[in-house]
């Protein structure tokens, strides 16, 4: 009988800790490799496997960057406390086949008298930007210098963070970024949770309260699906199904044409229905997209 080859233990990716990045990246490039960039804060899970899996089938050189950036955490936020975990990371981006690591020190991202910020207008102030007024310039901020640092061809987006995608979206086209964007689909849990490096914070308690959540979004789906348009039906019928879980503190819940984050009032056209909560003390955020009942011609 053939033996089987043995299974190449996964390659470990190049770790860089500074901009001697950038060159790296200049030379697979002048030598014609396609360059995915995804950029993370690291605590890796699955939907962030999944975003280096589709780079990984798209581009030569793939580079995870894992950089927990302060600028986007507000003061009461969890910044100190959100979770690390650099081996258990390289274990898992090993296994994806991920090239280099860019996990920058915060010297690298922000020297002392960092003040230069990236201000993105309204697109940042709805939704996320009403609870967390300061997020996405800290964001796009952070993001615009990961570009500057890892110039690659095409980056890498969950859609998970929905409005993140929309605001990081506006600032490639106003700043001419030569920059590609892929959006990837959000990754679940089994049970429906949207994976995210928070959940780690739920208490089993809290973590099936969660699940209302995704259910509610799916009620918002169903609804929409049996011809119910009137958004403020279905937004109500929501806030029922999360009301009655008990233990939820919902922030909001908007309808928005897909692609913007202007609110409709009729599900007429694809439409994204976002929320975001506190479960206990872990804000959870989630969307589906969801299209209005075509009638049959
Ligand atoms: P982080 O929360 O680590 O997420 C990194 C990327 O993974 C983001 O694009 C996010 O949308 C995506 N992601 C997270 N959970 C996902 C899931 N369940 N399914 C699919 N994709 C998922 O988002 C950030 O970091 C930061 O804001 C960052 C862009 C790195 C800037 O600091």
């Amino acid at each position: 009988m053939p033996h089987s080859p043995p299974t190449a233990a996964p390659r470990q990716p190049a770790v860089y800790r500074s901009g001697d990045v950038r060159e790296a990246v200049l030379n697979a490039r002048r030598a014609g490799q396609r360059v995915g960039l995804v950029p993370t804060m690291g605590s890796l899970h699955e939907g962030h496997l999944s975003l280096l899996r589709a780079a990984r089938d798209e581009c030569d050189l793939v580079i995870a960057s894992i950089f927990v950036n302060p600028t986007q955490f507000g003061p009461q936020e969890d910044f100190l406390a959100y979770p690390r975990n650099f081996d258990g990371d390289l274990a898992l981006l090993a296994t994806t086949g991920c090239n280099m690591v860019f996990a920058p020190t915060e010297e690298t991202m922000y020297g002392p008298n960092h003040s230069t910020f990236v201000e993105v207008g309204p697109v940042g102030q709805v939704l996320e930007g009403e609870f967390r007024p300061t997020h996405f310039r800290g964001v796009a901020t952070v993001v615009l210098k990961l570009f500057e640092l890892v110039p690659a061809d095409v980056a890498y987006f969950g859609r998970k963070d929905y409005q993140q995608t929309i605001v990081l979206r506006r600032m490639i086209e106003d700043l001419n970024l030569p920059f590609k964007m892929r959006v990837c689909p959000t990754l679940r849990e089994p049970d429906g949770l949207a994976m995210s490096s928070r959940n780690v914070y739920l208490s089993p308690h809290e973590r099936r309260r969660a699940l209302a959540l995704f259910r509610s979004l799916r009620l918002a789906e169903q609804l929409a699906r049996d011809g119910e348009r009137q958004v403020q039906t279905i937004r109500q019928k929501m806030e029922r199904e999360i009301a009655e879980t008990g233990g939820i503190d919902l922030q909001y819940v908007a309808f928005v044409a897909d692609g913007t984050v202007s609110p409709v009032e009729q599900i007429e056209g694809p439409t994204t229905v976002a929320l975001a909560a506190k479960v206990g003390t872990t804000r959870l955020i989630d969307n589906l997209l969801i299209q209005p009942l075509t009638p049959n011609r």
